[in-house]
This record gives structure tokens, C-alpha cells and sequence, in this order.
């Protein structure tokens, strides 16, 4: 298939831009994100709220799992599944909750 010139000048630019505009969004919404969803609950730091039992994202418990578990837990809300936890309905995409779990990896090393 032969495509109009026009049609590549126009194409080639809108892709480089649109991968300038994405790239950067995705490495650095963790720990934005944490900070405007996640800090309220589970504290700045990830260590949470002695009075909110579970919050604590620095325990050698949540050291302990895995990825994929975390994300499933901030996506939907883990083994207890609990609604006002299952934040794929709230906007959070599975890309993002890959960029929420390296932040939380990131606050578990200090
Ligand atoms: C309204 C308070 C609240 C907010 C906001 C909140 N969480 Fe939680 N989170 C909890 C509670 C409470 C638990 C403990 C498990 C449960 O009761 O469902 C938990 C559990 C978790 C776990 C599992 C921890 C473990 O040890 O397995 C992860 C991971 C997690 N939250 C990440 C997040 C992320 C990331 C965000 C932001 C997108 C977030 N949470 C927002 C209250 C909150």
C-alpha cells in the first residue's frame, strides 16, 4: 500500500509526540500517585496509620509478597476483596499499580 505524503508528514510527528507525552507519565506517576490516592491511608512513607490495621506497607509481611499480589491488592483489593480498596474502578490502571508497586518497593528499602 502506498500511503499520500501528506498523510506520513502528518503521522510520523503525532507518533514521536505521543510517545515524548507518555513515556515520561508512566516512570513518574507512582510516587505522585501514592502521594494524592494512597498517602491519606497508608501514610507518606508507607509506614500507615497505627489505627488502621493493615496499612502498613513496610511490614515483613507485605515485604514478603510478591508483585503481583500487591497489585492485585491495590487493583482489587486483595484476599479480603474489599470494595472501597478495588481502585481499577477508581481510575488506577494496571500500568500504574506496576508503577505503585515499585514505588512501594522503593519506601521498603529506606
Ligand atoms: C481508605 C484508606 C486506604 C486507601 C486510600 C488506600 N488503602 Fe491500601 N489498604 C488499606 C487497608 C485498610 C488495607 C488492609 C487490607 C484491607 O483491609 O483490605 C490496605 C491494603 C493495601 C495493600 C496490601 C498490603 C499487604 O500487606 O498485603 C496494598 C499493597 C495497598 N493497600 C496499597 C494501596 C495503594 C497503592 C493505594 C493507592 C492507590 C492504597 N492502598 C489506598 C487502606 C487504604
Amino acid at each position: 500500500m502506498k500511503f499520500p505524503k501528506f498523510t506520513l508528514s502528518c503521522a510520523i510527528p503525532s507518533l514521536v509526540l505521543i510517545l515524548m507525552v507518555a513515556g515520561p507519565a508512566r516512570a513518574q506517576d507512582g510516587a505522585a500517585l501514592f502521594k494524592t490516592k494512597c498517602a491519606a491511608c497508608h501514610g507518606a512513607d508507607g509506614a500507615g496509620k497505627a489505627a488502621m490495621k493493615g496499612t502498613n506497607l513496610l511490614s515483613p509481611e507485605a515485604k514478603q509478597r510478591s508483585d503481583a499480589e500487591l497489585e492485585d491488592a491495590i487493583l482489587k483489593g486483595g484476599k479480603t476483596g474489599k470494595a472501597s480498596h478495588v481502585f481499577e474502578k477508581r481510575g488506577v490502571t494496571a500500568a500504574q499499580a506496576k508503577g505503585l508497586v515499585a514505588h512501594i518497593r522503593e519506601l521498603q528499602k529506606k
